[in-house]
């Protein structure tokens, strides 16, 4: 997760995490995990066994949650500790969690204050194997997997491919990167309805018009509001589609990404998933042109003379050309990226295209549009009065659009 994203906000905020950390190499990146949730407005708990404390110190966990850790089954406490952490828990997740630490947990057994609290809860339960990929394919290794799974719900986190500690194997063994799990605790935290179960498919970025085999017309977008549009999404319980131009952005957790360049491609992923889409946010910057003829070589400053002219011509409107597509009581939510008369351009904007939504913004104003983590919008609708927003990060922009989709699904529902 990046740094600006890493401030109290939903749905970490407030909730209590028990962070159980059994005794693997991967124990190192807990302290992040834990330092992120904290960041994020958790109250965490960490929890270590006697092995995970080989690896690291109970004082790393305490640095960075400001509070205790805690190691001990038999605290001075008193018994009723595990009882305690097993009630005030919005989740439990055991990151590493060992082979070891399977087989006892899928055993039930209640030797230590980790396996003793998740007997004690009624929270989810997630837990994020580590370990040498051999042993994570041996069958008694996978046959606890399945009965954690399958008989207790627990969740699995992983593991994923990818270089394990020195020496071993590559893989699946690999303890996933700390802000996928953070993503995964978000998603246990806030799954709900209505869009538990749903479709919702998003489109962003910018897309990519070939002008020779080395050039292309482009713009400034990253990324970042569809991306964080989409994850958000998948946390509240979605089934999410993002087709993405290019970006450096990290494929959001959960989601079924779609690369493409072009808008004609964009426009033909839409089309493919739009006839089953409960929610389609179109957050992508498309470029209104492409090159009106391809060149299969590169244009040289010697033979194209001192002036170039380019002729273009215009690209598909996604959003209208796929209209008739839209499932029926489906939510379309449009952006409109304006630097003159936002709000007329915008209302324009919404009819035209036929959203129920409209996210609109000011490219000019400081701290909003392109390239910037944080956005100023206005939301406008055709049946209410149009809604200003403070300056936000775009994770929390998404949080605010999903609110307004969410009152929308319920009543078209
Ligand atoms: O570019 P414009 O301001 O018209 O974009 C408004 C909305 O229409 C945005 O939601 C954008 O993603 C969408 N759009 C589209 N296809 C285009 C251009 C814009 O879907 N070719």
């Amino acid at each position: 997760m990046s740094d600006q994203a890493l401030i109290p906000r939903r749905p970490w905020n407030g909730r209590h995490v028990v962070l159980g950390v059994t005794g693997g190499i991967a124990a190192y990146k807990s302290v992040q995990l834990a330092r992120d949730l904290t960041r994020l407005g958790a109250v965490v708990d960490a929890v270590l066994t006697a092995s995970a404390q080989k690896f690291v110190a109970p004082m790393s966990f305490q640095g960075v949650t400001g509070r205790p850790a805690l190691t001990d089954l038999f605290s001075p406490e008193g018994g009723a500790l595990h009882i305690r952490l097993g009630r005030e828990a919005d989740v439990i997740c055991v990151a590493p969690a060992t082979a070891d630490f399977l087989a006892r947990a899928a055993h039930g057994r209640a030797d230590d204050l980790i396996c003793t609290t998740l007997l004690a809860t009624r929270a989810p339960v997630l837990v994020c194997p580590a370990m040498n990929d051999r042993m994570f394919a041996h069958p008694q290794v996978q046959a606890n997997l399945a009965h954690l799974r399958d008989r207790l719900r627990y969740r699995i986190v992983g593991p994923a491919e990818g270089a394990l500690a020195v020496g071993e194997g590559e893989g699946p063994g690999r303890m996933l990167d700390p802000w996928r799990i953070e993503e995964h605790i978000g998603r246990a935290l806030g799954e709900e309805q209505p869009f538990a179960g749903r479709s919702v498919l998003v489109t962003a970025g910018p897309t990519r018009e070939a002008l020779d085999p080395v050039r292309y017309l482009g713009n400034r977008s990253s990324g970042r509001m569809g991306y964080a549009l989409a994850q958000a999404a998948w946390r509240r319980g979605a089934k999410v589609s993002l087709i993405s131009g290019p970006s450096h952005l990290n494929s959001p957790e959960g989601v079924d990404l779609v690369r493409v360049e072009t808008a004609v491609e964009m426009h033909d992923a839409v089309s493919a998933l739009i006839p089953s889409a409960d929610v389609t946010v179109f957050a992508a910057a498309v470029a209104d042109f492409r090159a009106a003829e391809g060149r299969d070589q590169k244009m040289k400053r010697g033979t194209e003379g001192p002036e170039v002219s380019i002729s273009l011509t215009a690209n598909p409107d996604i959003a209208s050309e796929t209209r008739g597509q839209r499932k029926p009581g489906s939510v379309a939510v449009g952006f409109a990226l304006e630097t003159e008369d936002v709000l007329e351009h915008a209302a324009k904007k919404l009819h035209a295209k036929g959203f129920d939504l409209l996210v609109a913004n000011d490219a000019l104003e400081s701290g909003a549009g392109f390239e910037v983590p944080t956005n100023r919008v206005t939301l406008l609708s055709a049946d209410s009065a149009p809604e200003e927003l403070p300056l936000l990060t775009k994770e929390e922009v998404a949080e605010e659009v999903l609110d307004r989709v969410a009152a929308r699904l319920t009543t078209s529902a």
